[in-house]
């Protein structure tokens, strides 16, 4: 059945990432709102939404009666107040992160989805990049044992910051992602601090400390001062005799517990304990999206159709804003 959604903002992200991924499903567009005429009329044009589905007053978007989900990428407060309007309405919700621009306000959101009992999707594309689905898969499963430790980075380049090093976008757009990755690979986060540095203005760099509700404990390093032409991002997970690493979302290294093989002619590889690697084709010609984007709208489609999917949701999204508000509290 040919899902019917409305789209709210025409910006950067939706056009560039998530337009083209969801129009691969069977999605009709019925309607788009942005306050921009021109972005919207050359989103709404791109993907093939009727002029009269075009509006720029999100109100009169969601008065539809045509719907069967909204879709919102508009940045932290429309997030907040269009995501508790659509819910309230009835309507399914899929919303960009961050959630909302405050913890608090994030929790109003999850109350209002936990009110509807629709679905409120969060873009936290982070948990479906194929190698970190891989790696969670891996650390959840069978044989792994409990975590005992997260060691991770996710760095971006100080551009938006060097003009104005107020680091309020650094939290809410970036780090805020791994404050969802990091608990769903690690569980629940009991203690949380930082120590922070600045190189020069607009050049941040944190390490964040982690201790878990298992015992586990971690690091996180997070900053404003590499290359976006470098790979910004690489995480492990470690327990007894087994540790999975993930690079730049696409490599996956899983090691075991492997006997040395120096002084063994018939040294070979076996696949119960030496170890994994996996690595996509990046060469096939096919629309493959290992960033995950297109699996998590995938889910989002899923989830309004009404089937079980465990996707991360608003009450996920206000556990990511508190520890985040509580790590931005003690940078001073
Ligand atoms: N998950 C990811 O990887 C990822 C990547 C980039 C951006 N994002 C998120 O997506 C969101 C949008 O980012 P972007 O880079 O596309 O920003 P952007 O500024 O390019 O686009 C936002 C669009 O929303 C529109 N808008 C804002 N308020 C509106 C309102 N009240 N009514 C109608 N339209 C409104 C703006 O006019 C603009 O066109 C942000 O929250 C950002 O954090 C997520």
């Amino acid at each position: 059945m040919t899902m019917r959604i409305g789209w709210i903002g025409c910006g950067t992200h939706a056009n560039e990432m998530l337009l083209p991924q969801i129009t691969r499903y069977d999605v009709s567009l019925v309607g788009m709102c942005d306050t921009d005429e021109e972005r919207l009329g050359r989103t709404a044009q791109r993907f093939g939404v009727p002029e009269a589905g075009r509006t720029r007053d999100w109100k009169a978007l969601l008065a539809r009666d045509d719907l069967d989900a909204v879709a919102i990428a508009a940045g932290p407060a429309a997030h907040h107040a269009m995501g508790i309007a659509a819910l309230d309405r009835g309507l399914p919700v899929f919303l960009e992160k961050p959630p909302a621009p405050t913890a608090a306000a994030a929790d109003q959101l999850a109350r209002a989805a936990k009110r509807s009992g629709k679905p409120c999707v969060l873009g936290f594309m982070k948990r479906y990049s194929t190698a970190n689905r891989i790696g969670g898969n891996i650390v959840r499963g069978d044989g792994f044992g409990m975590p005992a430790s997260f060691l991770g980075e996710y760095m971006t380049a100080p551009t938006y910051f060097e003009k104005d090093p107020d680091y309020t976008g650094f939290y809410l757009h970036h780090c805020v992602h791994y404050f969802d990755l990091v608990p769903w690979l690690m569980g629940e986060v009991a203690d949380i601090g930082v120590r922070h540095h600045q190189l020069a203005p607009g050049k941040l760099l944190l390490h964040v400390d982690f201790r878990f509700a298992s015992g586990g404990i971690g690091t996180l390093v997070m900053g404003t001062h590499q290359s976006r032409g470098t790979p910004m991002e690489w995480w492990q997970v470690m327990a007894d005799h087994q540790r999975v690493e993930v690079r730049n979302v696409h490599e996956v290294r899983h090691y075991r517990h492997p006997p040395f093989k120096v002084s063994r002619t018939d040294a070979t590889l076996d696949g119960a304990v030496d170890t994994l690697v996996w690595e996509p084709n990046l060469t096939v010609a096919a629309n493959e999206d290992h960033k995950g984007y297109h699996s998590l709208m995938g889910d989002f489609l899923k989830a309004v159709r009404g089937e079980m999917v465990d996707v991360p949701d608003a009450s996920d999204g206000a556990r990511a804003m508190h520890l985040l508000e509580r790590v931005v509290a003690k940078i001073k």
